[in-house]
């Protein structure tokens, strides 16, 4: 039983606390005088966290790389930037709630932050892994000091296209740049998981030691959870020329964390693999090999630690027999992988029946057959394979692409209606494992892909089938996938049986958004240094060539609002009003507003409402609008752009 502590608590401590929820990476272990460790802030790094600029002094006291502070200024300079809707590109735009965002994630991670804060349930990352070759894109230069630094956050050339730079062995900062490109990634992303949030990265040999202490700094070690095993396509290790100084990678990690020590998923289990069935009947006898016969074992019921031995228990006799009795046979030699799995098909039923037993009233218990608790060996899962591609495309368009069952094993983890993000999407494999799972057990999971227009190589496959960028592919298979799910669903409803449930076709639409320099003019970020006369004299703020829905988008991003949401325009008095999801924002973007339209605005009692600035042509009209809605709607908040 736990003790009260009787004393006040060690407000120091839970400062500490409060910060290391905040700002993992800064608590650090010191010595008290006594010589014993307790937990620390390490101040460069919390002053760090705190300035927009990068500050000089010693990195040392944590995982540190040459970069590290202008990665973390990265990750809180605000960008001058929006997202913009592209219908064209789009699927069922007015009914889904996917999103596939275009453009760099460092970007759209930064656009997300008001509208997806705490709501993402799951990520799933695949970054390029840095092994010297890695179509991939470094944008940010870590390398510089802060004055280069903060002119080329604009990393576009003068015609706007991304200055592209592979990652090559000769970069001498070949981890340094790719540590800080996770890292400044990962703390954005990080603020974007629920509380019961989980993220899974995949990654290999080359840079899993380091994504694993960047991860411990961002989510804090007590968010670790597993380092997950999966297996590689013997094409993939092949493929890895053997250079005879190491063996080729057969095996390769995800890294799965939470965004919260309390959080406690429910149990996972996975199908026995075919092979394993079978040594239930008849290969786990073991008669050919003597070493591994044992008399008999036992289970410790609380841990569930099985164990062979002479302090054999009722209960293990008792579980012997039983476990002889479901396996079918007599015979009392086992061998230690046949107890391992058969172990490993008990659930918490067995184990209850287990403590039931000891208080003497035992219950029928029946194990589940043909599966088994999950663990962190996933190697019955090959991680990727361009199979699903050439199924879809009828060739090799993108060959790092990752599988869907794996991908769906992690949905596992989550609720029916979890918001899934991908933000190094590529090929949208998430897309696909997200839309066939609904299919199959009528879940509404949503999800938001992001990928770089990264271009394909003109010899490539892709280049040659129409695809010019790797974010045209990743579209295309959202389409193509989401097609053929529909299709396979509506046969499987046209051939029901009496008494079964037609299945819902599920979301396989998606709304396309593309990161784009900011809609409005330099002269809105620098208003005070303009005089009003000027300001009026302007024609507008507002960029040429930008339409209402990107000012819309525009202002839903600002705003913190779903870029999902439902939204219908009308025109009231030749004037196009939009309204976002019932009424959650009316937007008027018109050059000119009359007053009947403010008063037919304002009789709809909205949440929000947005016009353009200059709709206004004086201050006089400004007051008059607020006090419409002072009058009309006094709970709606006003805003002008
Ligand atoms: C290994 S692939 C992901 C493959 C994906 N899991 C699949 O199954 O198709 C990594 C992807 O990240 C993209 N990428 C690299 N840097 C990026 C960035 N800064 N922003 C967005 N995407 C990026 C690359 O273009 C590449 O398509």
């Amino acid at each position: 039983m736990d003790k009260l502590r009787m004393e006040t608590k060690d407000m120091t401590q839970e400062n500490i606390k409060k910060l290391a929820e905040l700002f993992p990476n800064v608590v650090t272990e010191m010595k008290d005088e006594d010589g014993n460790l307790k937990k620390g802030i390490n101040f460069e790094l919390l002053k760090q966290e705190l300035s927009g600029d990068v500050i000089d002094g010693e990195e040392a006291y944590d995982f540190t790389w040459v970069g590290k502070r202008a990665a973390m200024v990265e990750a809180n300079t605000p960008i001058r930037k929006t997202l913009r809707p592209c219908l064209d590109e789009s699927k069922n735009w007015e009914t889904t709630e996917n999103l596939y965002i275009e453009g760099d994630n460092l970007d759209a991670l930064k656009l997300l932050q008001e509208s997806y804060l705490n709501s993402v349930k799951m990520i799933y990352i695949d970054p390029p892994y840095n092994t010297g070759n890695d179509s991939f894109v470094y944008p940010d230069d870590y390398s510089m000091d802060t004055e280069e630094y903060d002119e080329s956050i604009e990393y576009r050339d003068d015609d706007g296209n991304i200055n592209f730079r592979k990652n090559n062995e000769t970069n001498p900062r070949f981890h340094s740049d790719w540590c800080s490109m996770m890292f400044s990634r990962l703390k954005l992303a990080k603020s974007l998981l629920a509380e019961d949030g989980l993220i899974f990265i995949s990654i290999g040999d080359e840079e899993v030691s380091n994504l694993r202490k960047i991860c411990d700094a961002v989510f804090g070690e007590s968010n670790f959870r597993n380092q997950i095993v999966v297996r590689r396509g013997a094409k993939s290790v092949q493929a890895q020329f053997p250079t005879w100084d190491k063996l080729g990678q057969g095996l390769e990690y995800i890294l799965f964390y939470t965004r919260n020590p309390e959080y406690r998923f429910s149990r996972q289990m996975k199908p026995l693999d075919e092979v394993r069935k079978g040594t239930w009947n008849n290969h786990w006898r073991g008669t050919d090999r003597p070493t591994m016969r044992y008399p008999i074992f036992g289970i410790t019921p609380t841990s569930g630690q099985w164990r062979w031995g002479k302090e054999r228990s009722e209960i293990a006799v008792e579980n012997y027999k039983r476990m002889l009795k479901e396996v079918g046979t007599t015979e009392d030699i086992i061998e230690e992988e046949a107890i391992d799995e058969w172990y490993s098909k008990q659930d918490d039923g067995f184990l209850d029946l287990l403590r039931l037993s000891k208080s003497g009233k035992p219950e029928h218990y029946v194990p589940p057959t043909g599966e088994t608790l999950l663990n962190s060996s996933w190697v019955d899962l090959l991680i990727g394979s361009s199979s699903e591609i050439r199924n879809i495309f009828g060739n090799t368009v993108f060959d790092t692409a990752k599988l869907t069952p794996v991908i769906r094993r992690m949905l596992g983890f989550c609720s029916k209606d979890a918001l899934v993000l991908d933000f190094f999407s590529g090929s949208s494999t998430t897309a696909h494992a997200v839309m066939q799972l609904n299919a199959e057990d009528g879940g509404n999971r949503k999800y938001i892909m992001v990928q770089l227009p990264e271009e394909t190589d003109e010899k490539s496959q892709a280049f040659k089938a129409g695809y010019k960028t790797i974010a045209d592919i990743g579209k295309e298979r959202i389409r193509r996938a989401g097609e053929k799910i529909k299709a396979e669903v509506e046969e499987a409803n046209a051939k029901l049986k009496d008494g079964e449930e037609p299945k819902k076709v599920p979301d396989i639409g998606f709304r396309v958004l593309k990161v784009d320099s900011t809609n409005m003019k330099d002269v809105y970020y620098a208003a005070n240094e303009i005089t009003q006369d000027q300001l009026f004299n302007m024609k507008s703020n507002i960029k040429e060539g930008r339409t209402d829905l990107d000012l819309l988008y525009g202002v839903l991003v600002d705003w913190g609002l779903p870029l999902s949401l439902n939204h219908e325009t009308e025109t009231i008095e030749g004037i196009a009003v939009h309204t976002v999801d019932h009424g959650s924002l009316i937007a008027c973007f018109a050059e000119h507003v009359p007053e009947t339209v403010v008063r037919e605005i304002a009789k709809r009692q909205p949440l929000r409402v947005v016009f353009r600035d200059s709709s206004f042509s004086s201050s006089p009209e400004k007051i008059n609008v607020e006090e419409i809605f002072k009058f009309l709607a006094p709970n709606t908040s006003v805003r002008v752009i």
